[in-house]
């Protein structure tokens, strides 16, 4: 049992090679290493151990049928980037060493290998996999204090979004970016692209409802010149702008059904027709798609296909609201105060135990764009260096009084009147605010109205009470 063990944490070698004999050879110069050592044909047999396995060095012949070596070498780093790479070549083609050497190889022999400086050269290898490999794990604990890409949040729902960016960015996979109004989709959008291989590639946002429905598509697509008045020349469309790269298509349950049956023939033949063009045009994009709608009641109403939605459904992130993140508040007002401070050339600021007390009791209706406008609101026109709780917005100050005082009811109260009661205090502390009293109660405003009614509820002076009504 302790000896399978040993050998089972023994770092792995993996050898590629068309041709058998040299195959065995080569894992022959290994048998009397600290290593295991298994053994591929071809580039997708690697490929199937390195998914399977944490291989530590790679060592393939550059010329192989199929999958060549250059190309084994890009997407071994995909699926393992801290694999070391040592590519074999032909007996003084330098050429091609010096262009792995450039495609992230670690290391490079020439045939006939030499078995004590293949030996030399692999342990090498070894101790860079190993070296790699713990920064990485350094650096994954340092990501989960600060945060990942600068998004923060320490809070048990961040780290499982960070988990989720992490597992998902290396590969090509589609992604389903779902939350409110300001929690921080396009920053999660950002960085799985920069946590990805095409990080040196473009970055595109597409705001689906930025323009009118019908311009969706020649701007996605591009269209061709003459495909409609005002078409004067060929134009390529965001898809082609950022082949090679990632693609945000944000707002997305704002397409036109028709654009969404073309977006899910991009998804599935990876090409696209130009508008009003006949020649499919290759495409290679990674799509991300973000919104803050149910896309699944969209679906039910027969506004948003079925098909796209599971297709785009295969790796869904939730981001969570901020009033159900609290504990990341103090945490995210000083990093917006440092940002702010900056930004504004004026001194640290910082704010009072009782006014970061009232943030944290607020219920955020803007999440987390809500919080930084708020902070550089205050670094802007607070003129001392300590931040207090009465330079707070008026709403959160009257959120942070009701919070505070909480409502009692006395023994052998009924529940209607328990109800009227919660409803009256909820009323006073939002300012006579009816969408968001609706919000805190948890009912729905149309609701609201209807028990106003049957309570007898009226606002305290009709003047002020149907002030933001208009809103
Ligand atoms: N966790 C976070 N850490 C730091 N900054 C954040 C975080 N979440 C959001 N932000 C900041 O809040 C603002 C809004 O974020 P973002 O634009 O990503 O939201 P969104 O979900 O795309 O909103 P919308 O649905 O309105 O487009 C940005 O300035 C962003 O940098
Ligand atoms: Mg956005």
């Amino acid at each position: 049992m302790s000896v399978s063990q040993a050998v089972e944490q023994r770092p792995l070698v993996l050898v590629v090679d068309d041709d058998p004999a040299e195959r065995e050879q080569i894992a022959r110069i290994f048998r009397r290493e600290p290593v295991r050592v298994r053994t591929a044909a071809n580039g997708e047999e690697a490929l199937q151990v390195l998914e399977d396995e944490e291989v530590a060095v790679l060592l393939t012949d550059l010329k192989m049928p199929g999958m060549d070596g250059q190309e084994l070498l890009r997407r071994a780093k995909e699926v393992r980037p801290d694999v070391q790479v040592v590519v074999i070549t032909g007996y003084g083609s330098i050429e091609e060493a010096v262009e792995a050497m450039q495609a992230g190889a670690a290391d490079f022999l020439q045939k006939p290998l030499d078995v004590q400086t293949t030996r030399v050269r692999v342990r090498k290898a070894l101790e860079k996999h190993d070296l790699a490999a713990q920064n990485r794990a350094l650096r994954e604990q340092l990501d989960d204090l600060v945060g990942l890409e600068n998004i923060i949040g320490r809070s048990p729902k961040m780290q499982e979004v960070f988990r989720k960016i992490r597992r998902v960015a290396p590969t090509n996979a589609t992604v389903l970016i779902l939350g409110e109004s300001g929690t921080g989709k396009e920053l999660v959008a950002r960085a799985i692209h920069n946590l990805s291989p095409r990080r040196n590639r473009r970055f595109l946002a597409f705001n689906c409802a930025a323009v009118t429905r019908e311009l969706v598509e020649s701007e996605l697509f591009g269209y061709v010149r003459g495909a409609f008045t005002g078409a004067v020349r060929d134009k390529p469309g965001y898809f082609e702008e950022a082949n090679g790269g990632t693609l945000l298509l944000d707002e997305i349950g704002e397409m036109t059904l028709e654009a969404q049956a073309k977006l899910l023939r991009v998804l599935e033949e990876k090409e696209i027709y130009r508008v009003g063009g006949t020649r499919p045009i290759a495409v290679d994009v990674r799509i991300l798609a973000a919104t803050n709608r149910d896309l699944e009641e969209a679906v039910r109403e027969g506004r948003f296909r079925e098909d796209l939605y599971h297709r785009l459904k295969v790796f869904p992130i939730e981001l969570p609201p901020l009033r159900e993140r609290k504990e990341d508040i103090p945490l995210l007002v000083a990093h917006f105060l440092r940002e702010a401070c900056r930004e504004y050339g004026t001194p640290l600021k910082h704010l009072e135990p009782a006014a970061l007390e009232a943030l944290q009791r607020y219920h955020w209706p803007g999440n987390v764009r809500e919080l930084r406008n708020l902070i550089s609101y205050l670094v802007l026109n607070i003129e001392g260096e300590t931040i207090r709780r009465e330079d707070l917005p008026e709403e959160i100050q009257r959120e942070d009084n009701f919070e505070n005082q909480g409502v009692r009811f006395p023994v052998g109260m009924s529940m209607d009147e328990i109800e009227r009661e919660a409803i009256l205090r909820t009323l006073e502390a939002t300012g006579w605010n009816k969408t968001r009293a609706a919000q805190l109660l948890g009912i729905g405003l149309r609701t609201l109205y209807r028990k106003l009614e049957r309570y007898g509820i009226s606002g305290p002076s009709e003047s002020e009470g149907s002030k933001e009504e208009s809103e």
